[in-house]
């Protein structure tokens, strides 16, 4: 009994890591945004999969950044998301629902996976969209420590933020008065 069970944890462990093959390199808000050449809201109007693939066609209502990318695609309406969950899917949007939504480019087309920006605009926070405003933009500069980082010993440099106690992914590493990098208030 001892050895069945002992078994199944290790089992339990084994899978638990074989999903985690999606890991996302960053986690903030701001990560993402700085880090996406497309930010949108957009209604999800239908779907249709393949094996690999769940294109949502879209259509944008609003730009939080990229519009000028976004006019030179030529498949405006199609996004392209990953099933696997090794490649950071399944993403589920829901049919007539409105999202906030960071995308990427690949070859013309637009794809977003578990890793960007998925919101739903009634449930946007005060801090998401206060950042989406501009505050995430205007301090692309400002560098967010991965969680990997150590904690830095001595001084950081004023590009830097410290490592953060806010418990969300939405606040933002602005600079100061002082010219330093620092987290705003949770
Ligand atoms: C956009 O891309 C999708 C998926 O590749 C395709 O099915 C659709 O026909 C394209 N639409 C346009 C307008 O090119």
């Amino acid at each position: 009994m001892r050895t069945i069970m002992m078994y199944s944890s290790f089992l339990v462990i084994c899978l638990f890591a074989m999903s985690e093959q999606c890991g996302c390199p960053a986690p903030y808000t701001q990560q993402i945004v700085c880090g996406s050449p497309i930010v949108v809201e957009a209604k999800i109007e239908s779907f249709s999969e393949n094996d690999y693939d769940k294109n949502y066609q879209i259509s944008v209502t609003k730009f939080y950044k990229g519009k000028g990318v976004y006019d030179t695609l030529s498949n405006k309406t199609t996004l392209v998301t990953p099933k696997g969950t090794s490649m950071c899917g399944p993403v589920v949007l829901n049919v007539g629902s409105s999202y906030i939504l960071s995308v990427s480019l690949y070859g013309e087309k637009m794809h977003h996976n578990l890793c960007e920006l998925q919101v739903e605009v009634s449930s946007a926070s005060n801090k998401l969209l206060e950042g989406l405003a501009g505050q995430y933009q205007e301090n692309c500069d400002c560098e967010i420590p991965s969680m990997y980082d150590l904690p830095h010993l001595g001084s950081r440099s004023n590009k830097q933020c410290g490592h953060s106690s806010c418990t969300g992914w939405d606040t933002v590493c602005a600079r100061d008065g002082n010219g330093q990098c620092n987290w705003q208030t949770c």
